[in-house]
């Protein structure tokens, strides 16, 4: 398991767990979401938007909750050869990621909120709207979400990419060090 919290040298449990489990929610709903669109209208395709949307909101209540963590954690830096402009490039780029899960989550949440489309959270309660049902805010609303989804998609093939680069080429313990149970304190 190792350290619940981070430290200078080391990602701690609590942040690993945020991090391959919003990874996982993540990357599921990629082909969840596209899969819904496709889908003939039917039961099977509002069960298969009600985890799209379920499942959509539980990466926004775990990226708040990441966040927080984050603000009140001191997360490990990157060692040592790296440079200030380096640095500088991975905060942007996580910032980034944080940015567009949040944007991509609500405008979602607008998307339930403005079109008529009845949905409980998990089949268990009502989502609190966030817009008043129009048709021409639905429509604007998909168009963002769609072009979030692919810019998110861009940005995390970059993210994976550099992850690799950090452990393959450079060979340092960028990687490892957010693997579950490597506390690497270097
Ligand atoms: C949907 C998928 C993913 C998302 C949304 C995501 C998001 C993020 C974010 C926001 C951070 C910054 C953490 C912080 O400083 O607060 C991070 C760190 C990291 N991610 Fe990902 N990630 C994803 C998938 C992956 C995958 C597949 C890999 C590996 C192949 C990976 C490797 C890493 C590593 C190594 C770090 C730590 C960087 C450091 O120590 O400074 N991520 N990720
Ligand atoms: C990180 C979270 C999310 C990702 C990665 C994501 C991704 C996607 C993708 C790839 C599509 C298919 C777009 C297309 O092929 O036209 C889609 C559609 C959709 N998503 Fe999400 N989504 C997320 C969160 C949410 C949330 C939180 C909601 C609602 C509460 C939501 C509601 C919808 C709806 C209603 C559609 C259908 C849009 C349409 O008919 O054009 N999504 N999503």
């Amino acid at each position: 398991m190792g350290p619940l919290r981070d430290s200078a040298g080391a990602w701690g449990s609590v942040s690993k767990s945020f991090h391959w489990g919003s990874a996982l929610l993540i990357l599921a709903q990629f082909p969840l979401g596209w899969v819904a669109v496709h889908w003939p209208l039917s039961p099977t395709d509002i069960t298969l938007y009600t985890w799209h949307k379920s499942l959509g909101l539980l990466i926004l209540l775990l990226t708040c909750l990441r966040m927080g963590w984050r603000c009140i954690s001191a997360s490990p830096q990157l060692p040592a050869p790296t440079t200030a402009w380096e640095r500088a490039i991975a905060r942007a780029g996580h910032r980034a990621l944080y940015i567009l899960i949040l944007a991509l989550s609500v405008s979602g949440w607008a998307i339930a909120s403005s079109s008529h489309v009845p949905f409980k959270v998990f089949w268990a309660f009502a989502l609190p709207p966030i817009t008043p049902p129009d048709h021409a805010l639905e429509q604007a609303m998909k168009h963002a979400h769609v072009w979030l989804a692919a810019i998110l998609g861009g940005a995390l093939t970059v993210h994976i990419a550099a992850a690799f680069w950090h452990h393959f080429a450079r060979r340092d313990n960028v990687l490892s060090r957010m693997l579950p149970g490597r506390g690497d304190p270097s």
